[in-house]
């Protein structure tokens, strides 16, 4: 099902050393070191977004090391033999397997293990290979994703953690910053991966909306929409957020056990993944089929809001800087919605960078640019009249502005409330 693209993925990586090498140009002995996910169980496997965005490999436990001086390999956990028993292995440590992913040589991490599966709490032989090769030369200085703050990373880090518990002891150079700018200006590529995900989200807002009735549970709506994602070849990118009543004005409900009711709205929040690339939209809806017309000037106010923000997005603009009001997508969204009474009930940020994850990487300080993907999703929330309205979709900011990818998808009130009563037809 991924159709990873090798040649894009070197050219990728020769983009990275070249800037590294720009900014460190006094480490020659230097080594960009990049870690895959590991697996966790029987769930099913996700690799690292920065891995796979530099390798496009699905192969848990990986390492991908780029020697600035010279090669690039990659090491698998000694276990290939028993592994084949239990999961697909393309890879083997032969030249053409090298060839095929774009690297000069394949080698195993360590010495052999038992099983099929390694943790990062394996014992030291399982790394041997790996942590001679980096104490060569007297030590090379790592460039790896590092960064010190509280989410990130988080699996990578604890790796390194035990790598120097086993005796790792070099220089670390964090360059989580670089990968994340080459991540957030997105190549046609990734583009034509976040269409289809998006057109499959499409499709998958459409049947909720057909699933939609007086009684229906928003498990059973969940179930419709991800019925599509499935068929379509596509993972969901995150919990499907299926809110109804109540439920509605909470931002991150995704436990989906209420029943709907004629008078309700539901807030539908979904994205599919496909290829590994996210799809984020949301629409909603009236269970009855008609919004009431207290509905109907939230919902106009959310949608206004939509498209004023779509309007401005540009080159220039920030998604959200404290220090540039008058620029930033966040706080003209909510001084919008100030000058009409409802900012308070507007709790979330405008909006949020879309690739390989969700809420993808990139530092919303810097201005946006040119290949950005981003979601503008304005909402207001009012538990106290069970109103929760949230209207989001996907966008491309080129030079001219912002381009609409989810565009196909319908939002006006009126086409919104057919979509729900298509079922009586
Ligand atoms: N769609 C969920 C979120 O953006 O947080
Ligand atoms: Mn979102």
């Amino acid at each position: 099902m991924f159709q990873a693209d090798y040649q894009l993925c070197a050219m990728r990586r020769k983009d990275l050393v070249a800037q590294i090498k720009q900014q460190y140009p006094k480490v020659h002995n230097g080594t960009l070191l990049f870690f895959a996910a590991y697996e966790r169980g029987t769930m099913r496997f996700e690799q690292e977004s920065s891995f796979y965005y530099l390798t496009g490999l699905i192969e848990p436990a990986a390492v991908l090391a780029i020697h600035l001086d010279g090669k690039t390999l990659l090491y698998l956990p000694n276990c290939r033999t028993e592994r084949a028993k239990w999961a697909l292995c393309d890879l083997d440590l032969s030249a053409a397997s090298a060839k095929k992913i774009g690297v000069d040589e394949i080698v195993y991490l360590g010495d052999e293990v038992k099983g099929y599966q390694l943790f990062p709490f394996h014992d030291r032989v399982a790394y041997s290979k790996l942590l001679a090769d980096l104490h060569a030369d007297g030590g090379r200085t790592i460039f790896t994703l590092s960064p010190n703050d509280a989410y990130q990373y988080v699996e990578q880090r604890n790796i390194l953690a035990h790598l120097r518990s086993y005796g790792l002891n070099v220089e670390q150079v964090d360059i989580s910053a670089d990968v994340a700018r080459m991540r957030r200006t997105k190549d046609m590529k990734e583009i034509e991966y976040l269409y289809k995900a998006i057109d499959i989200t499409s499709l998958a807002q459409e049947a909720a909306a057909r699933a939609i009735n007086d009684g229906v549970t928003e498990m059973e709506v969940q179930a419709s929409l991800e019925y599509i994602m499935t068929g379509s070849g596509a993972d969901k990118a995150f919990a499907s957020i299926v809110g109804s009543g109540a439920h509605a004005a909470v931002l991150h409900y995704n436990e989906n056990f209420g029943t709907m009711h004629n008078g309700d709205l539901v807030v539908v929040d979904i994205g599919a993944r496909y290829n590994y690339y996210c799809a984020d939209i949301t629409r909603t809806y009236p269970v009855s089929g008609s919004f009431t017309e207290r509905q109907k000037e939230i919902y106009t106010m959310v949608l206004d809001t939509q498209e004023y923000i779509a309007q401005i997005a540009a080159p220039g603009m920030w998604l959200s800087h404290p220090e540039h009001p008058e620029q930033s997508l966040n706080h003209l969204a909510r001084a919008y919605l100030q000058k009409k009474g409802y900012d308070k009930y507007f709790p979330h940020g405008i909006g949020h960078f879309l690739g390989i994850d969700v809420h993808d990487v990139g530092d919303v300080r810097e201005p946006l640019k040119a290949g950005d993907v981003i979601t503008i999703e304005p909402g207001i929330y009012i538990p106290s009249e069970r109103i929760g309205v949230r209207i989001e979709d996907d966008y491309w900011i080129t030079k001219d502005g912002a381009i609409c990818l989810s565009e196909s998808l319908p939002k006006d009130i009126e086409t919104i409330e057919q979509m729900v009563q298509a079922k009586f037809e």
